[in-house]
């Protein structure tokens, strides 16, 4: 019984370390074939007592079944190929569900600025860009705000050094444009403008776009045509648009827009005739040329466009945010 047991273990190792259905099957044949260590151990039962046949039988036969169940299970591993893998590599299984693959997308406001871009450029205007951190002079002065107009208030500017401050529009591109271009001019200005103040319709940073238009015979009805043919163009649709009397120190006369919208009226931006004063003192004759222009929160139309509540979840930058605007 003891070499039987040294037998079975070598066997038991040999069909581990069997790497084809060829090994297994000479190791079935040589350990419980007809000559097989196992088969000639129990016809030697006969030369056993009596007693001890039953006993030893038995034992023989567990031998056996455990060596044909360790033989099929490693047929069915060789099978699924599991056994084949010497390289050390770690097994692919093609059951694992695959991992999620993102895809990035543009920024709502950069998409509604795109958009925007698109539009003016379209019928004939161009693009220009002024710097974020502005003097004073092109910021209010240039604009009709000289230093102790109540119009400041309603601007809450941040103040740099030198008399420099973060722009709190981008009307001053229009001063800069004016300045550097001969009439006849078509431009909008996009970009980022600072104000402190924060609450669900206002963050410290958020972006405008100015539209300044100089020519010779501009009038008003030219500035409402513009206006209602974007907003139709930006929302894709026929929205109600109306214009409001306003004030601004750098139109005249000056209007606010307002769109129809589920919520009801929505006003979106501020415009109205360049102010002459405005127009002489960036070097322009008020008396041979005339024109509109309009601003707006570019951020603003884009929460009204996309059905967003919070103008703050534009720059948390969550990504479950984000991902509903592929
Ligand atoms: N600059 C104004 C603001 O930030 C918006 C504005 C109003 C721009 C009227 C214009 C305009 O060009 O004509 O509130």
């Amino acid at each position: 019984m003891d070499t039987l047991n040294d037998t079975f273990d070598s066997t038991l190792r040999s069909v581990q370390q069997a790497q084809t259905e060829k090994e297994l099957d000479d190791i079935r044949v040589q350990a419980l074939g007809r000559k097989g260590a196992f088969t000639l151990a129990l016809r030697g039962l006969k030369d056993l007592p009596k007693e001890q046949r039953p006993a030893v039988g038995e034992e023989i036969n567990r031998y056996k079944k455990s060596i044909e169940t360790a033989l099929s299970e490693r047929r069915i591993e060789l099978e699924s190929g599991a056994g084949e893998n010497k390289s050390g590599f770690e097994e692919i299984d093609i059951s694992l569900p695959s991992r999620a693959r993102f895809k990035g997308s543009l920024h709502p406001v950069t998409q509604a600025l795109t958009r925007i871009e698109d539009i003016f450029l379209n019928v004939g205007y161009d693009v220009v860009l002024g710097p974020e951190i502005e003097d004073e002079y092109h910021n209010f002065e240039a604009l009709n705000i000289p230093a102790e107009h109540p119009a400041r208030d309603m601007h809450d500017t941040f103040y740099l050094t030198d008399g420099q401050v973060l722009r709190t529009h981008t009307s001053p591109v229009q001063i800069r444009t004016m300045e550097t271009r001969k009439p006849p001019i078509h431009i909008i200005c996009p970009g980022r403008v600072y104000r402190c103040d924060y609450d669900r319709t206002h963050t410290p940073m958020f972006h405008q776009v100015e539209g300044l238009v100089v020519d010779r015979g501009v009038s008003f009805a030219h500035l409402k045509h513009t206006v209602i043919e974007f907003i139709h163009s930006f929302f894709e649709e026929s929205v109600e648009v109306r214009f409001r009397p306003s004030y601004f120190p750098f139109t005249e006369p000056s209007a606010e827009v307002d769109v129809k919208g589920a919520q009801g009226w929505s006003e979106v931006m501020g415009c109205g005739m360049v102010h002459p004063r405005v127009l002489s003192m960036s070097g322009v004759d008020p008396n041979e040329y005339s024109g509109f222009a309009f601003g707006f929160g570019a951020d603003r139309l884009a929460m009204l466009k996309f059905g967003i509540r919070d103008l703050r979840l534009m720059f948390e930058n969550d990504l479950r945010f984000l991902n509903q605007f592929h």
